[in-house]
């Protein structure tokens, strides 16, 4: 295997690939709800503050700790302690489950690019999604309905995943990501212009922005904020570790952090002004107020939207292939980061190469995401989403700070990565940061977030929770004691 096979082409590759990643349906159909419920306006604040105190201090130490070791998250954190290495392992297999139902979103994506040729969802979006299309169910008997069409739209997405993740890293995810991402924001900035334009976009956009300063009193608000943040920017989840860890020895990694960080929440931020002036058109159309129009999930891009593009004329022949097109590549660019951390792992512990074990996991990971393509694949979707988001990722947070900032020791970094720094430099405001502030933090939203899980389930979710958590834990456990094949495996050089 080597090495020059798991390195960027270019600063630029890391960075679009990067942006990639976080740029995802996060923005497009989470991002703007968030903002409406939170306080509109007034909301802000706390995400700045979320920006400033967790995302770029947090991205710096991830990116800092993949740059020196410039190996896999499992390899380094073992390097780091060796018996720490299953929070080596349980990263990476976290992500990689989010990529088996990212898979099937993107697969019911690709059939609206479709079905939007043509308005194919009729009259009634609502019940053509969940009836129609998904069958919906919500008793486990649904695992028996097998629906054939999602299940061919999520294979072609496996296919294109395939066919760009087992070349090698620049000619495979570098190259597309510089065509793709770039892509993704002209065609935004298309639909927003035009967005901007309908009658009754002010109703929306005025609805979006009212700020409602007393919420700011509300801890609610920073939690979601914070919440937000991690989810978009895809933090803890081994990714931007992984993609640190591939980069050359010239990066100026803190400049790379505020530019992507600048990104993603322009991305987002576009996408809120498109979604709301496309509600407040429809609020005009139909005399339903913004409020009682306002979705986020599926819900908002498979319902809300195919419900605009019914009133909207024939320019809903543009406006919707168009924009089912840009969720699908959001989620692409998304979904191609999300086997990253896991392939690399693998590959430095088990000797592999970066196309066989790309095969493997994607077979793997094709095969497992037939689930979704049942009836009752909805309602798992639900459950595995909930607990992945509010209960693994911020684990993983947490864990990386303890790993990172005490046991690593962040201050290692900070002389290296300030030599390298055009912009900011670090000094011992990044390590209150890094050490106690972010981990107590994401603490507090971590008992938050298990409280939810826990007093809104059912009986049924409760179980698949468990049964997910037990698998999560269980191939974890099983990576981290398989025998190394690698005979390096334990043999690291530092680059700081
Ligand atoms: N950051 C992505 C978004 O905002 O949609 C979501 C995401 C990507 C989550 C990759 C997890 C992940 F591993």
């Amino acid at each position: 295997m080597s090495k020059d096979k798991n390195e960027w082409g270019s600063n630029l590759s890391f960075i679009f690939a990067m942006i990639g990643s976080a740029v995802g349906l996060g923005n497009i159909w989470r991002y703007p709800y968030v903002l409406y419920s939170n306080g509109g306006g007034a909301f802000y604040i706390p995400y700045i503050v979320a920006i400033f105190l967790m995302a770029i201090p947090f991205l710096i130490l991830e990116y800092g700790v993949g740059y020196n070791f410039k190996s896999s998250f499992a390899k380094a954190v073992r390097k780091i302690s060796p018996k720490w290495e299953f929070i080596g392992w349980f990263l990476p297999v976290s992500v990689f489950i989010i990529m088996i139902y990212y898979s099937a979103i993107l697969g019911w994506d690709g059939i609206y690019v479709i079905l939007s040729l043509f308005k194919g969802w009729g009259a009634d979006p609502n019940a053509y999604f969940t009836t129609s299309l998904l069958q919906a169910s919500d008793s486990y008997m649904g695992l028996t309905n097998f629906i054939p069409l999602i299940a061919v739209s999520m294979i072609v997405g496996w296919v294109i995943i395939w066919f760009i993740s087992h070349r090698d890293l620049e000619k495979g995810l570098g190259r597309v990501s510089k065509i793709l991402v770039p892509l993704l924001f002209i065609i935004m900035l298309i639909i927003v212009g035009f967005s901007l334009t309908l009658p009754g976009a002010y109703i929306g956009l005025s609805e979006l922005f009212h700020p409602d300063w007393s919420l700011l009193y509300n801890f609610d608000i920073w939690m979601a904020a914070f919440g937000q943040i991690i989810f978009s920017l895809s933090l803890g989840m081994s990714i931007a570790f992984t993609y640190a860890s591939y980069t050359r020895d010239d990066a100026d990694l803190i400049t790379n952090t505020i530019s992507i960080a600048f990104a993603n929440s322009l991305f987002e931020n576009f996408s809120a002004l498109g979604v709301f002036s496309i509600l407040g058109y429809m609020s005009l159309q139909t005399s339903v107020p913004v409020a009682d129009l306002v979705t986020q999930g599926t819900g908002l891009v498979f319902i809300a939207y195919p419900t605009v593009f019914n009133v909207l004329g024939n320019w809903a022949y543009i406006l919707g292939p168009l924009f089912f097109f840009t969720v699908y590549l959001a989620g692409l660019t998304s979904i191609l980061s999300t086997i990253e951390p896991l392939s690399f792992s693998i590959q430095n512990k088990f000797a592999l190469s970066r196309k066989k074990t790309m095969s493997i996991l994607i077979i793997v990971g094709a095969i497992i995401s037939m689930i979704y393509a049942t009836s009752f694949g909805s309602t798992i979707l639900g459950y595995v989403d909930m607990f992945i988001n509010q209960i693994a990722i911020l684990f993983g947070v947490i864990l990386e700070c303890i790993v990172f900032a005490w046991i690593f020791k962040a201050e290692k970094l900070i002389d290296f990565l300030n030599s390298k720094s055009k912009t900011i430099k670090l000094g011992k405001w990044w390590l209150l940061i890094v050490k106690y502030i972010l981990p107590t933090f994401v603490s507090i939203i971590w008992v938050g977030g298990m409280i939810d899980v826990l007093e809104g389930a059912s009986v049924q979710q409760l179980i698949f929770t468990v049964i997910v958590c037990a698998l999560l834990l269980g191939v974890t456990l099983l990576f981290t004691i398989l025998p190394a094949k690698n005979l390096d495996w334990d043999d690291i050089k530092e680059r700081t």
